[in-house]
């Protein structure tokens, strides 16, 4: 194809595209947004080497010490583009009830008319880098295509580690395959001769979707979630749009697999709201007293679950890499992950040692000290004095490290499978300190989808030793959902009838929490590697082994129930994890009712029905 020329910027198109439509779209993004040039990414390690330098020469980048981290860089952004901006997240469909009460909206006609002077010209003095990506295994079925054009080499870089990028992508998507177009600016143009800052980006900003057109528009930052747009705008927010019309399922789960000591595996899918340690669970390393059993991971974050013509549910990770939290994670937290950060990592606002590598706060957990001077991830000198005089954190408590997938040594076999891997079970957990049990397996699929629809975490700001303020995500998808939440459980319910007319068993439903604390405001239940003891609780389910005991809010299982070879942990202390406080659960079932009163418009009346089942179980406990 030839490559046109627009205003007498060539848009530099390779010989291999042969998608007119993309071609066409990139013409207009040109026009629109005066980059100095145009760059196809082709996602070769040489080209990933090149804009790498190129993002140590501009200052972006540090190399960090190749003895100690090899191939391995620290970015730092500005201060104020340090995370997601749920604020300044729209879902711009034609109808307002579309978005739903979760979501902020703007009709989308009027969203075009406040972003179009936003983007033009944008790019000024910029390169436009134009990144191709597929969610999914290349060419499975389950996968859809990416377009990105951002001018942002970090965000291309990052989209090379985070999804399948390069130029293999333009053979799945031929002359007349569908893309998912993201367009993305760090909004920070340069005047001819104007220096650049090391992390452009400006303090206005939009992250759009329109959900029937498909479209991404990212405005203002460079961060994460708000810039690599595979991931929470298209495999979240679009893809839930795509699944609802297409009859599957883009959900906010890890996917690990689970190996007994006979070689039996299952997969389970498990939602947990953003930093609940879906990544560590995702990782997780079983505890003495469990060998012979295995836990690989298949994603750490998103799952897209297709329902099959053998009427299962298979899922894959849409992602290529974890674009995970720093701080909070060691070798006892998960030393999985600990050992994928050896190499070739992009780290995000974590601090710098004197030696040239990275530091984060709960490192010294596996050091027995702190660092004696530190670069913080804002540059300023570091001292344990400094932070006990300032609270100043080495890293920020949103610093990132970006990593390819198959740095991990746990990864599971068929993590990059086509027709992905069949689910045996759900978890669906949130952070609280009181009220909601250790596990409890949902006794059908409609209390699962109740369990889930109410699920919450407290806000971590809550005052020493008051309980924290209690914030509904449903299936943790609350910043995630693309389109109205009450539509959204209805597709859940959907499923079930869906999968059940062909004839299958569905997934088991589990509602998890690993946050109840006791009367001295401290956690009972260990966590971490020990989750396995609830996990292998959910395989003797699966297989008819462990009997449960009925309670109000589902299965529990006794205490026996669990394996506690190597872990001391009492019945009492069980008991503090797994009871169930009459009084706090009539608190809590009023607020399911508020919940369930924002969400009214289009809720389906069979959750309210299973609230009233659980207010009747209640009376009678
Ligand atoms: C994430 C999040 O970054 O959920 O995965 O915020
Ligand atoms: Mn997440």
């Amino acid at each position: 194809m030839n490559s046109p020329v627009m205003q007498g910027l060539n848009l530099n198109t390779p010989a291999y595209v042969k998608n007119a439509k993309l071609v066409a779209w990139v013409a207009d993004m040109v026009a629109l947004c005066k980059p100095d040039s145009v760059y196809w990414c082709d996602g070769s390690q040489e080209e990933y080497d090149r804009l790498c330098q190129q993002l140590v020469d501009a200052g972006t980048f540090l190399k960090l010490n190749p003895a100690k981290r090899p191939n391995s860089f620290l970015a730092c952004s500005d201060p104020t583009d340090v995370a997601r901006v749920e604020d300044r997240t729209y879902i711009c469909s034609e109808k307002k009830e579309n978005a739903g009460p979760t979501n902020n909206w703007m009709a989308p006609a009027d969203m075009r008319a406040t972003l179009q002077p936003l983007f033009d010209g944008c790019m000024k003095g910029r390169t436009m880098y134009v990144v191709p990506f597929s969610m999914g295994p290349l060419g499975s079925h389950i996968s859809h295509i990416g377009i990105e054009l951002t001018d942002s080499a970090y965000v291309a870089v990052n989209q090379r580690i985070m999804t399948r990028m390069g130029k293999a992508v333009f053979d799945v998507l031929g002359a007349n395959g569908d893309f998912v177009p993201c367009m993305h600016t760090v909004a920070a143009p340069l005047a001819a001769g104007q220096a650049d800052v090391k992390w452009p980006c400006n303090k206005t900003k939009y992250i759009v979707h329109f959900p029937e057109t498909r479209e991404i528009w990212s405005y203002g930052s460079g961060y994460g979630g708000n810039a690599l747009l595979g991931k929470k705008c298209f495999a979240l927010r679009i893809a839930s749009n795509m699944g609802r019309d297409q009859g599957w399922l883009a959900e906010h789960m890890l996917i690990l697999g689970v190996t007994n000591p006979q070689g039996k595996k299952y997969h389970i899918a498990a939602a947990f709201p953003s930093a609940c340690g879906k990544t560590n669970f995702s990782m997780l390393v079983p505890p003495a007293g469990f060998e012979g059993w295995k836990v690989t991971t298949i994603g750490d974050d998103i799952a897209w679950i297709k329902p099959h013509a053998d009427g299962k549910m298979y899922a894959i990770n849409p992602e290529a890499g974890y674009f995970g939290v720093a701080p909070g994670t060691n070798f006892h937290t998960n030393p999985n992950c600990m050992a994928s950060l050896d190499k070739n990592v992009i780290f995000t606002n974590v601090a710098l040692t004197d030696d040239g590598d990275v530091w984060w706060e709960g490192m010294e957990k596996d050091t027995g000290s702190v660092p004696a001077h530190l670069i913080d991830w804002q540059g300023k000198d570091w001292t344990p004095e400094i932070a006990q005089q300032t609270g100043a954190k080495a890293a920020h408590p949103n610093a990132r490290f970006t990593v390819a997938a198959i740095n991990n040594p746990a990864l599971d076999a068929q993590w990059d499978d086509a027709d992905g891997v069949a689910i045996d079970a759900f978890i669906f957990g949130g952070r609280r300190s009181t009220t909601v049990p250790l596990v409890t397996e949902a006794r059908t699929w409609m209390e699962g989808v109740y369990m889930a629809a109410t699920m919450g975490s407290e806000t971590t700001a809550a005052a020493a030793g008051q309980q924290g303020v209690v914030r509904r995500d449903p299936f943790a998808m609350l910043p995630f959902c693309g389109y109205n939440m009450s539509d959204y459980f209805q597709h859940w319910l959907d499923m079930e009838h869906k999968l059940e007319d062909m004839g299958h068993t569905l997934p088991k439903i589990f509602c998890v929490n690993w946050f109840r604390k006791d009367e001295a405001g401290k956690f009972v239940w260990p966590g971490y590697g020990e989750n396995m003891r609830v996990l292998k609780w959910m395989i003797d389910r699966l297989e008819g082994q462990a009997k449960g005991t009925d309670t109000m809010f589902g299965i529990a299982p006794a205490y026996g129930e669990l394996t506690w070879t190597g872990l001391p942990f009492t019945a009492e202390q069980f008991k503090t994890v797994t009871s169930i406080d009459k009084a706090a659960w009539v608190e809590e079932l009023k607020l399911h009712d508020a919940h369930f009163e924002q969400l009214a418009h289009h809720l389906p009346k069979e959750l309210v029905e299973t609230k009233a089942a659980l207010e009747q179980r209640l009376a009678a406990v």
